[in-house]
């Protein structure tokens, strides 16, 4: 089996990112082959100025090192050095309707929202599907709202077999369906757009003063309080374990525990739980040297098993 996923490097990671899909990503060196890629070309498409984008692929890079992925066990590389992946774009485009195209939630949710498209936003979905053919994958981890993208790439590596004769496997999505939500200061889903995030790595003052910022009722300290309607607790939930939990629960339940002590345990249980995360990203962070070389080495591999399957895609579609 061949486990694949894909990254786009964009802001400053959250802890909605880390528990949505760093974590569940790193998870997958456990179940298969792993290969994960920072998708910089994907990034292209909101055309990010070319230093932030190195400095964002780089960060990424350090954050998935320091979260514990093992490049012994995931091919790790980024997308753009393997440019295999652009040459089967064009190919693939030439067996994806437009009206395919149209109908695609990411090119048709950046337009509502006001974004001009350009032909790269346009057929995003194909480069994306290029990066899950290329390497023979068979099964794609994914957040719910690739869904549409994977069913999108089964089809094309269908038509593709049934024009060209077999030369793709045909990949499963595995949809995250179990990761929960995480709420944000303001309770709506922690979003960079809603900037309602918690920053993963910031200073100790800066998280400290962004948790005591959560919204919560108005309740007095005396009073018993609801903790299934309390974005703090929800969020000590994906730190806790159950005897804290249970102690926490049971703390707003009894009265004369405010938010403010709540949001205190809070802090100190998160800032425990990423310590020694960030002591690898400090490491990191000053052995880049370190980091680039895991991230070409990946990128060797990686294009010596995308040549292997465009050798047969240009030969099939008579190129060679
Ligand atoms: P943002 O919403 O901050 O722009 P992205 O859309 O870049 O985040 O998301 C990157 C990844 O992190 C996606 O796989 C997404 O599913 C996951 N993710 C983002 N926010 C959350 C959240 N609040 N809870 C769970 N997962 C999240
Ligand atoms: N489009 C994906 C996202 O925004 C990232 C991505 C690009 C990807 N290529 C991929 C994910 C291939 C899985 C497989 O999250």
């Amino acid at each position: 089996m061949r486990v694949l996923s894909g990254i786009q490097p964009s802001g400053i990671p959250h802890i909605g990112n880390y528990f949505g899909m760093m974590h569940p990503a790193v998870e997958l060196q456990e179940q298969g082959e792993a290969f994960l890629f920072i998708a910089d070309y994907h990034s292209l498409t909101t055309q990010p100025e070319p230093d932030d984008l190195r400095k964002q692929v780089e960060g990424l890079a350090i954050d998935f090192l320091a979260c514990g992925l093992d490049p012994e066990k995931t091919v790790f590389f980024r997308q753009s050095d393997v440019p295999q992946v652009a040459e089967l774009t064009w190919i693939l485009s030439t067996l994806t309707t437009v009206g395919v195209l149209e109908r695609a939630h990411s090119y048709k949710d950046k337009i509502a929202r006001g974004f001009t498209p350009n032909a790269g936003l346009f057929i995003y979905p194909v480069l994306m599907a290029s990066d899950i053919l290329i390497y023979q994958s068979t099964l794609v981890p994914v957040g719910k709202d690739q869904k549409q993208h994977l069913e999108i790439t089964r089809d094309l590596a269908i038509k593709f077999n049934n024009t060209y004769g077999d030369t793709f496997t045909i990949p499963e999505a595995s949809i995250r369906d179990n990761v929960a939500v995480v709420p944000g200061v303001d309770g709506q889903k922690m979003s960079k757009s809603y900037d309602d995030t918690i920053p993963r790595f910031t200073g100790k003052k800066t998280t400290r003063k962004t948790i005591m910022s959560i919204v919560t009722d108005c309740k007095e300290l005396e009073e018993p309080k609801d903790p299934k309607k309390c974005n703090v607790v929800a969020l000590f939930k994906l730190f806790a374990d159950e005897s804290q939990l249970k102690a926490m629960r049971e703390n707003y339940r009894a009265g004369n525990y405010g938010y403010g002590h709540a949001k205190q345990g809070l802090f100190e249980l998160m800032w425990e739980y990423f310590e020694p995360m960030r002591q690898r990203r400090d490491e990191l962070a000053e052995n880049l040297d370190y980091v680039w070389d895991i991230l070409n080495k990946g990128g060797q591999k990686a294009s010596g098993e995308a040549e292997k399957t465009m050798i047969k895609v240009r030969k099939a579609v008579g190129l060679r």
